[in-house]
């Protein structure tokens, strides 16, 4: 079942499924168990979409297994072709993609609609890569032989994609399996199924071989453990919080996969003494409510050096309290609903702790008037490291703001995390730059910017934020063997 006031809203609903694609087929769904998808921004049921069992990701993993013979052997022409049809269908129909992503997960259409170009980037950018996976020739110590690499596809791959981007976190494996030569199994993130279907529909119409891609609905703990004990699926590839992606490690250990993890981040945003100020607001604010401050890389902490602590959050606030919260459908709305509940109660619960321990809220702090999953924008101040908001992420659009002194200082408490995924910092002097950057710990540094994500560049982190790098030249590696062959016995 779809609702039929989120048809209606479409101009063409061809891409809107409700479907399973199991294997390059579309799933019987008089036969199956169904799931709700709501709407965030009305709690109300939009949609109903099958929540698979185990045989069905055993069909669509033997069918990945399958087609994956052929897809390998295709030449990296044909691929990228495919690759790039598929990013111009999302192009063509960007429109009602973004209104079918604003419907189930909630943020704006503005918003949405850049994602959905964001996805493209990727596809368009592996199109690209896959005419580039060169071999190595290597000096051979010995006379009679020569020594030959050559990457190879890893093999069938199973994809688990978030709720925040439900187009784009898709695009970014799917279009590396596909380049590579890999097939892919898609789980999309309960609360955003309809974003993730509109792969299958693409595909079709690219004329991706039946069985390279599936997408399979339905619960995390049936579809993760058919994926992490099967033989045939070579790698995982992840994103979301760190909690599941140590659950993957451990559930993948049996079958020695490779796992590429994409987690949770905790990000330091510090803007130094002689930062322009005005930049440094406005690259907070990108940073930190994007997409309602529910992204791995938001802005989570920032620290403001004590010379322009004042001036900074005067120009904050007055940015900040302008942004319109509301339905993502409406126009001029800035930061929509909140996934559900329970989001909201975490910030809530970081809110009420910083409040204990010292904190004082300057603007917003509670729910917003709208009700339902909406919540104001929050900036609070006074932050400190005993609070929970320093040492969880937050995915929320609270802004907790710490003074410092030192360079010394702010960089021993932006390092004082478990998480190293991304660090933003504001400066001008170079030697500064250059030493922060060199001292952070963390996968992705943005200087002078809050706004670091483009295809070409490798996302990704260290420490408890993941392993692996999406996009850019690295992220195709993940899907890639390296192949050996010493070639002895040849007339020289
Ligand atoms: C994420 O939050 O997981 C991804 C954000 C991005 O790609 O910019």
């Amino acid at each position: 079942m779809i609702n039929t006031n989120f048809t209606a809203q479409l101009s063409n609903t061809h891409l809107l499924k409700n479907q399973a694609y199991i294997g390059g087929e579309w799933s019987d769904n008089k036969k199956l168990a169904m799931m709700n998808v709501l709407n965030p921004a009305t709690n109300k049921v939009i949609g109903q979409v099958p929540s698979l069992e185990k045989k069905h990701i055993q069909k669509a993993i033997k069918a990945a297994k399958a087609a994956q013979v052929g897809w390998r052997k295709t030449p990296a022409t044909q691929r990228s072709i495919i690759l790039r049809k598929m990013a111009s269908l999302l192009i063509k129909h960007k429109q009602d993609l973004a209104l079918i992503m604003t419907i189930e997960q909630g943020k704006s259409l503005l918003e949405a609609e850049a994602e959905i170009t964001y996805s493209a980037s990727f596809l368009n950018w592996f199109a690209e890569e896959a005419r580039r996976i060169y071999g190595d020739t290597i000096p051979s110590p010995l006379a009679d032989r020569k020594i030959i690499i050559t990457k190879e596809p890893i093999g069938v791959v199973a994809a688990i994609t978030p709720w925040n981007f439900p187009s784009a976190m898709i695009a970014r494996k799917l279009g590396a399996a596909i380049a590579a030569g890999c097939s892919i199994l898609v789980k999309p993130a309960p609360q955003t199924p309809f974003s993730a279907l509109v792969y299958g529909k693409i595909a079709e119409l690219a004329g991706l071989p039946k069985g390279v891609l599936s997408i399979l609905t339905g619960d995390a703990i049936t579809i993760g453990g058919e994926f992490s004990s099967s033989n045939i699926i070579r790698k995982i590839s992840f994103t979301g919080s760190t909690e599941v992606g140590k659950l993957l490690i451990k559930q993948s250990a049996s079958t020695v996969k490779r796992l590429s993890l994409e987690l949770g981040g905790n990000a330091p945003f510090i803007v130094f003494s002689d930062a322009s100020i005005d930049d440094a607001v406005i690259g907070a604010i990108q940073s930190k409510y994007r997409n309602s401050g529910q992204t791995c890389v938001c802005a989570n902490r920032i620290y403001v050096h004590a010379k322009i602590y004042d001036e900074f959050i005067k120009k904050y606030i007055k940015k900040v309290a302008a942004l319109k919260v509301g339905n993502g459908t409406d126009k001029g709305v800035d930061i929509g609903p909140m996934i559900d509940e329970a989001a909201i109660l975490k910030v809530e619960n970081q809110i009420n702790d910083a409040i204990q321990k010292g904190g004082e809220v300057l603007l917003g702090g509670s729910r917003h008037e709208l009700g339902l999953n909406f919540f104001s924008p929050t900036i609070l101040t006074g932050a400190n490291h005993s609070m929970l908001l320093a040492n969880e992420e937050t995915f929320g659009p609270l802004s907790p703001i710490f003074k410092f002194e030192t360079e010394e200082e702010v960089i021993k408490l932006a390092n004082d995390t478990n998480f190293g995924l991304a660090a933003y910092f504001y400066a001008r002097d170079v030697g500064l730059i250059w030493r922060v950057s060199e001292a952070l710990e963390y996968g992705m540094i943005g200087v002078n910017t809050g706004s670091i994500s483009t295809a070409e560049a490798p996302f990704g982190g260290i420490k408890q934020s993941g392993i692996g790098r999406e996009g850019s030249k690295y992220g195709l590696d993940d899907y890639l063997e390296i192949k050996y062959m010493c070639l002895a016995g040849i007339d020289q």
